[in-house]
């Protein structure tokens, strides 16, 4: 296989030239390695670390003891890099032969043959063998397949990167619906449904196994979602988490939307706010995207490391510090064209919203967003009055 040396942070490992002519992403090469997850392996090395010191905070026990499994490693460099940056144990593991024999290569080349082990197994079968401090899951598209096995697996945290967005987004519905058993509303908030549909989906997976959840920081692009969870043993958490799950309804008409907790539960088909027709999603994960302590935390280990993408790890890490942890966001420019005004800037916009009393943030997702607990009256009163 033709390879190349990559660095990412500081460390080198050696990833397959994709074959002449072939377009991006690398499909065709015999390992899979993609350039433009940089960034979300910058925010898991800062992330697994800050998981790691929380572990040590609570356990008599040294960082090399804390395992951490990359169950889809590919060429390795994700795992690589905890083991060489964070200097936990880690296990490289994929299921292709040619993945398996460049970890080996790239464990040496890498240095850290003291604290990594590569596996070369079906992800599901090693994760029903053996416990992990921390789980990543980085598949091909969808982690539903693996989530039943990761969270019997994981003791402390959970990471899951999802790539399916259109799927959890509602774009692809029935193949969201086989997936993840939730409806989802392919809407302006769309990238947010996927981020709770995807936890809830966890949350139902780890109570199977007496365990609930606690979501850390939870990030979306247009290619994929991840989330950082943390784990809590027992019936009685997961029973706490699954009270986080619910269903919204969404008034396309006049913009008015409700979450409604519980599962079993009765909702109106009509907006009590016009009257007409809503759309309901779910059930979703409403409980918190992200938690303020832990955000401060990795962007503590950002700061302090040699990133390729630091300006941007610490960008998106501090909007989702900063956005209000409420579901779901409003898009400025749909309620503006909704009520028939050119759209303000979002800073004076959001000045004027905080002014009536309400709280108010911009949100990660996309720069014309943001999250308030202001009805849609206020919110339109104020574009109108701008
Ligand atoms: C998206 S790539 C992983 C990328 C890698 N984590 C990174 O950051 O570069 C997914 C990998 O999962 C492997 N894979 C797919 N299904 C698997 C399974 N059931 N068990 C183990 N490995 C699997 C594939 O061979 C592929 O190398
Ligand atoms: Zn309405």
């Amino acid at each position: 296989m033709l390879s190349t040396k990559v660095t990412e942070g500081s460390t080198t490992v050696s990833v397959p030239v994709p074959p002449e002519g072939v377009p991006f992403p690398p499909s065709e090469a015999p390992v899979f390695y993609n350039p433009h997850m940089e960034l979300n392996r910058d925010i898991s090395v800062a992330a697994t670390s800050a998981c790691a010191k929380r572990i040590l905070l609570k356990k008599d026990m040294e960082l090399k003891d804390i395992t951490y499994l990359d169950a889809m490693s590919a060429s390795g460099i994700r795992g690589l890099r905890i083991a060489n940056e964070v200097g936990i144990t880690s296990i490289l593991n994929d299921w292709s032969d040619d993945a398996h024999e460049l970890i080996l290569e790239n464990i040496e080349l890498a240095g850290v043959s003291d604290i990594a082990e590569a596996t070369c197994k079906n992800a599901n079968v090693l994760m029903h063998e053996r416990r992990f401090n921390i789980v990543d899951l980085d598949p091909f598209g969808t982690p539903a397949p693996y989530l039943d096995a990761a969270t019997r697996s994981v003791v402390h945290f959970l990471e899951v990167t999802a790539t399916d967005t259109a799927p959890l987004c509602g774009a692809h519905f029935n193949s969201g619906m086989r997936k993840y058993a939730a409806v989802p509303l392919n809407n302006e908030f769309h990238s947010e449904m996927g981020v709770r549909i995807l936890l809830g989906k966890i949350a139902r997976e780890l109570a199977k196994h007496d365990k609930g959840m606690t979501p850390l920081l939870s990030h979306a692009t247009r290619h994929y979602v991840r989330t950082y969870l943390q784990v809590k043993k027992g019936a009685k958490q997961a029973d706490k988490a699954l009270k986080e799950l619910g269903f919204l309804s969404h008034c396309e008409h006049c913009g008015h939307r409700e979450v409604s907790h519980g599962m079993a539960i009765s909702i109106s088909a009509h907006c009590s706010s016009c009257g007409k027709d809503v759309y309901i999603a779910g059930p979703l994960w409403l409980g918190q995207l992200h938690e303020t302590q832990y955000c401060d935390e990795v962007l503590l280990e950002i700061e302090d490391r040699p990133l390729g993408t630091k300006e941007q790890a610490k960008k998106l890490v501090l909007a989702c510090r900063d956005e209000l942890d409420i579901p779901f966001f409003y898009d400025q420019h749909v309620i503006c064209k909704m009520i028939g005004v050119s759209a303000p800037a979002m800073d004076m916009f959001i000045a004027a919203l905080r002014d009536t009393g309400a709280n108010v943030s911009r949100t990660h997702f996309t720069g014309i967003s943001f999250k308030t607990d202001a009805n849609i009256a206020t919110i339109k009163d104020v574009l109108r009055g701008l």
